[in-house]
């Protein structure tokens, strides 16, 4: 089958595009939790669907859950485990239960922007994450991009004294913690769903993320302005089980690898469009956005840099130099 059938909110925002497999096709479940209007991830995962839908009728058929409405980043992997899902696209620091070679992308200031993020994750070292997993059941199949992350509190942040004593929701990953125990804040992990309330309620008071998300969540209104640091990424990797994907024809895998390389490479050119994008979107609101003094930002990258040294023997020395020289 392969004609839509998304319910929508008030806001035109669409919620489930469960398409109404047929029967005798394969269902591939996608879970992710962005929302699907003007995102990066959010586009490609339609995408994909549009295209398997399309391409692969009568042999398989995509239902792409967004929004957190099935599953969240930290419960994803474990359902894809037991094959309630078959492919997610959780952001690279939801993996820390499976390896700690992932960390590397949450390494505070390493990657200029992410085009340089793009040519490391071509390299050898780059793909050789890909298969980083396998050993408890899991198998990357492509990089999909976001954005720099941005950072924002309930207060102006300049330098990194501002952030000091400040709580910020991070990801799951121990690297992320670190950086923001090095500024003195209180870093607390806690699933996206979560953070706009959080920041709402004064749970927290900052967070850090892609135009994007700040965009798409409106964390924004709950924030005093964004501070464009560009201080880290925010990227994607697409993930299957290895024993369902080891397990289908032939056939179905191929096609099933070229539709998605396909569209990794259409969405993933189109990304820091999207970011800008969202970035003016934000501004428009009449939210402050702040931009750093050269100083202001050296600032930043000398108190962070110490986070390196303590997550260097997760990553390998040898991938870190690799992932430095992609900034060409
Ligand atoms: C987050 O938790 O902030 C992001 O990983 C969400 C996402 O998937 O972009």
């Amino acid at each position: 089958s392969n004609e839509p059938a998304a319910s929508e909110t008030a806001g035109g925002e669409q919620l489930a595009t469960n398409t109404g497999c047929d029967a005798g096709e394969q269902v591939i479940k996608f879970s992710h939790v962005t929302n699907t209007d003007k995102h990066p991830k959010g586009i490609a995962a339609n995408l994909l669907q549009e295209r398997i839908n399309t391409e692969m009728n009568g042999r398989m058929c995509m239902e792409v859950y967004p929004n957190s409405m099935l599953y969240d980043d930290d419960k994803v992997l474990e359902a894809m485990l037991l094959g309630d899902v078959q492919m997610a696209a959780p952001s690279l620091s939801k993996f820390e239960n499976y390896t700690t070679k992932l960390r590397l992308f949450n390494f505070p200031f390493l990657f200029d922007d992410i085009d340089a993020v793009d040519r490391f994750q071509a390299s050898p070292s780059g793909q050789a994450l890909l298969s980083s997993m396998t050993g408890k059941g899991l198998q990357g199949l492509a990089f999909w991009h976001s954005g720099m992350k941005q950072l924002s509190a309930d207060r102006p942040l300049l330098v990194p004294a501002d952030a000091r004593g400040l709580k910020f929701r991070v990801e799951n990953s121990d690297v992320l913690v670190a950086v923001f125990d090095q500024l003195g804040a209180n870093p607390q992990k806690m699933s996206f769903s979560e953070v706009y309330g959080a920041l709402q309620t004064g749970v927290v008071d900052g967070q850090e993320n892609s135009w994007s998300n700040i965009y798409g969540q409106k964390f924004y209104e709950v924030q005093d302005g964004i501070t464009n640091t560009d201080h880290g990424v925010l990227d994607y990797m697409v993930v299957t089980s290895s024993r369902w994907w080891d397990g289908l024809k032939e056939e179905d895998r191929r096609d099933l690898t070229r539709i998605l390389s396909e569209v990794t490479a259409e969405r993933n050119q189109a990304v820091n469009q999207l970011e800008q994008e969202a970035r003016e979107a934000i501004a428009a609101t009449g939210a402050e956005i702040r931009e750093l003094t050269p100083e202001q930002r050296e600032q930043w990258v000398n108190a962070l840099r110490p986070v390196w040294q303590k997550f260097t023997p997760d990553v390998g020395a040898e991938t870190l130099k690799a992932a430095q020289a992609a900034n060409q």
